[in-house]
């Protein structure tokens, strides 16, 4: 049988039988603090700090991780439910107590200082801001980190996949992707890419008869692929056929222009489409444009500008509006 003394519960006791001590967790439960913040807000030496965070730290109520050069020091994270208790009870008599208005009043001061240096440095680097970020980061870190926006639980398919270079960044946020494409040597590649990502499902097919069952898709990207398709209707029809009620189609392609020799280099068979064109083409097919956005190009970028529409296929029980562009 444990013998009362050497119940961990009274070191808990102990370590908080100090009023300096209660207003110190009290702190560090707000906020992750360095020694010498903590020293700031409550107006102690150092070496008064530093051996009250040791006691707590002994027993266990106080947690520390290094941040570079410096060490946060912050509230554990709750241990047992006794611990939680007697916290719980400690923070509602601290509630409201003048030495701890005072110390929530200079935390904050405390937090406003730390964030001096960097609206000083945005007050004078505005103007290099957007060549710094893309030094720092280069220019792909944004749409990457955006396709987090996705929910999880969608299925959505890359039509006209090619090499695949969306498929990583959609398996990335969705339940899983369906790439499709009809050429045997464009899937290769995407499989090459695509191989370490067991959410990708790559099908050779046509875009005109797509080898996917009707509304299984809650999304469908077509990028860079209408262009080329002898009956753009025909593939919308069906991308429209495969996506479920209320599912969406993002459409990237090229706005109208004259470099006629895409016909031959590329296969391209239209030099463009302007929102009519978008519009109609969405009208034939049983989807509603909701929106078309011209793409900023690169500085660098050397082809003609891009667009992004979306359309939506009507949920059975709705009539979709489009939007006017
Ligand atoms: C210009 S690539 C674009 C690939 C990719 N979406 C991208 O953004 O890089 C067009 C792709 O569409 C495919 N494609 C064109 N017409 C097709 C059709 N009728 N059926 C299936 N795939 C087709 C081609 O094989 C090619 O891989």
């Amino acid at each position: 049988m444990t013998p009362v003394a050497d119940l961990p519960l009274l070191d808990s006791f102990s370590a908080l039988a100090d009023a300096t001590r209660c207003r110190l967790l009290w702190l560090l439960e707000q906020q992750e603090l360095t020694v010498s913040e903590i020293c700031g807000v409550l107006q102690l030496p150092q070496s008064t700090v530093s051996r009250h965070l040791k006691t707590l730290a002994d027993a266990g109520w106080v947690s520390s991780r290094r941040d570079g050069t410096s060490r946060y020091y912050a509230l554990a994270s709750a241990g047992d439910e006794a611990r939680r208790q007697i916290w719980a009870l400690t923070r509602a008599h601290l509630a409201g107590r003048p030495g701890i208005e005072q110390d929530a009043r200079r935390l904050s001061q405390v937090l406003a200082g730390r964030g001096r240096t960097s609206q000083a440095f945005f007050a004078s680097a505005a103007g290099e801001w957007d060549h710094l970020r893309e030094d720092l980061f280069g220019g792909q870190f944004a749409a990457q980190a955006l396709v987090g926006l996705l929910p999880d639980d969608w299925v959505v398919g890359d039509l006209g996949c090619g090499t695949g270079p969306v498929l990583p960044l959609l398996a990335s946020s969705v339940r899983r992707v369906i790439g499709v494409d009809g050429s045997d040597e464009m899937l290769a590649a995407a499989r090459g890419r695509t191989a370490h990502l067991a959410n990708v499902d790559l099908r050779r097919g046509s875009l005109e008869a797509l080898p996917i069952d009707d509304h299984a898709l809650d999304a469908v990207v077509m990028m860079l692929v209408l262009h080329h398709l002898p009956s753009p209707a025909a593939a919308l029809t069906e991308a429209a056929r495969v996506l479920k009620p209320g599912g969406r189609l993002l459409l990237v392609d090229m706005t109208p222009h004259e470099r006629e020799a895409y016909r031959q280099q590329m296969g391209h068979v239209w030099l463009g489409f302007d929102a009519d064109q978008v519009r109609r083409l969405c009208d034939q097919s049983g989807l509603v444009l909701r929106r078309l956005t011209e793409i900023v190009p690169n500085a660098d970028a050397k082809g003609p500008t891009l667009f992004a529409a979306t359309a939506v296929k009507p949920a059975a029980d709705s009539f979709a509006s489009s939007v006017v562009l």
